[in-house]
């Protein structure tokens, strides 16, 4: 079935005001993609899914969450958005205001957003800042603006985002016809894990679609949650996830306990090297997105997590095209040759 956009297809299940005007580039309806062979790598005996977020249309999971809140402030009269981002949401935002009509200013950290983000979010007409600073800088430079100024926020801090974001968890128990036994991401600003447990326990408290565990997983350099404090100077290949201070940090921690699950770290080293497996099943994420299958392989190997005969989905938040230079800079360069056959054969044969 065509995707009609998350507003349409959930409306009823989405605290959204009357006056909302939709605002939809037709997110939504991602595949769950069956993953057996790297199942099997992992010690089989239970199924795996991926959820690909990445073919959302600005190619990320945020434009759940920027449909909905793009669609309330465009029902108020909004006149123009702005966030704070590691680049996904400053696309989508991008993306989603241009198409309102609204003018979108989107602040990232100078030199760690990658190539393909800030490409979306010129491309799509934002206005770009860089800032000397972290994310965490960016996001408290923006949410002090929007106070002063009449200018919407659209982080996750913005409940409409949440709303927009809980249409994956419906999206997996309708697919699966019930909820996964495990749900693991990727946690950066920790707004997609908060999304996800809204998500579950209203599908639940509706359906009896049953809730899953939540493992929850950042990056070792950037891993306030599991620490127990915020990170001053977070870093990670994983840029997306390059965070000090989730905004919602408090709910991810619930969302875990709650769900009996857990918030865990992985090396950039099991990042890359879980970006590098997918890519061999045919699903090419940007190396944030391959941190929730990370944090699942690692426990699963060291014996810590026992899953067999379960269900587990692993989100998918961003596609490999956001963040080329990451495969330029790990992987060997092609080979040139001169344009004969026989040096052709050589090579290939
Ligand atoms: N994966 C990707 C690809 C992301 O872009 C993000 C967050 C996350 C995971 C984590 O989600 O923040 O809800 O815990 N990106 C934000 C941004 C911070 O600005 O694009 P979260």
């Amino acid at each position: 079935m065509a995707s009609i956009g998350v507003i349409d297809h959930y409306r009823s299940l989405l605290e959204l005001p009357a006056y909302a005007r939709t605002v939809t580039l037709l997110e939504g309806s991602t595949p769950l993609i069956p993953l057996p062979a790297l199942a099997e790598e992992l010690g089989g005996g239970f199924e795996l899914f991926a959820k690909f977020e990445g073919l959302n249309p600005t190619g990320s999971f945020k434009d759940r969450g920027m449909t909905v809140a793009i669609s309330e402030a465009a029902g108020r009269g909004v006149k123009a958005v702005i966030c704070a981002s590691t680049g996904n949401t400053a696309a989508s935002a991008a993306a989603y205001a241009t198409r309102a009509g609204m003018r979108a200013v989107v602040i990232i950290p100078e030199g760690k957003v990658a190539a393909g983000k800030l490409a979306g979010a010129v491309a799509y007409g934002a206005q770009v800042i860089q800032i000397h600073g972290s994310f965490d800088d960016a996001l408290t430079l923006v949410l002090r603006l929007s106070e002063r100024q009449s200018i919407a926020l659209v982080n996750s801090l913005n409940p409409y985002r949440l709303e927009g974001q809980k249409t994956a968890a419906f999206e997996i128990c309708d697919d699966l016809g019930a909820a996964p036994d495990w749900l693991c991401l990727p946690v950066g600003n920790a707004g997609n894990i908060t999304a996800y447990w809204m998500g579950f326990r209203q599908y639940h408290g509706l359906k009896s679609s049953g809730l899953p565990r939540i493992l929850g997983v950042q990056a070792a350099g950037s891993a306030p949650l599991v620490l127990g404090h915020p990170v001053e100077k977070p870093e990670t290949i994983a840029t997306a996830i390059r965070i000090g201070r989730p905004a919602r940090g408090e709910q991810a921690l619930q969302a875990a306990e709650e769900s009996h699950g857990q918030i865990m770290a992985v090396t950039d080293d099991e990042i890359l090297a879980m970006q590098h497996r997918l890519a061999a099943s045919g699903v090419w994420v940007e190396p944030a997105s391959a941190a929730g299958l990370a944090g699942l392989a690692n426990q699963l190997l060291a014996g810590k997590l026992d899953v067999r005969g379960k269900r587990v989905v692993a989100v998918c938040t961003g596609h490999g095209l956001k963040d080329p230079d990451i495969i330029v800079k790990y992987m060997p360069a092609p080979r040139v040759l001169e344009a004969n056959l026989s040096a052709l054969e050589e090579a290939i044969l």
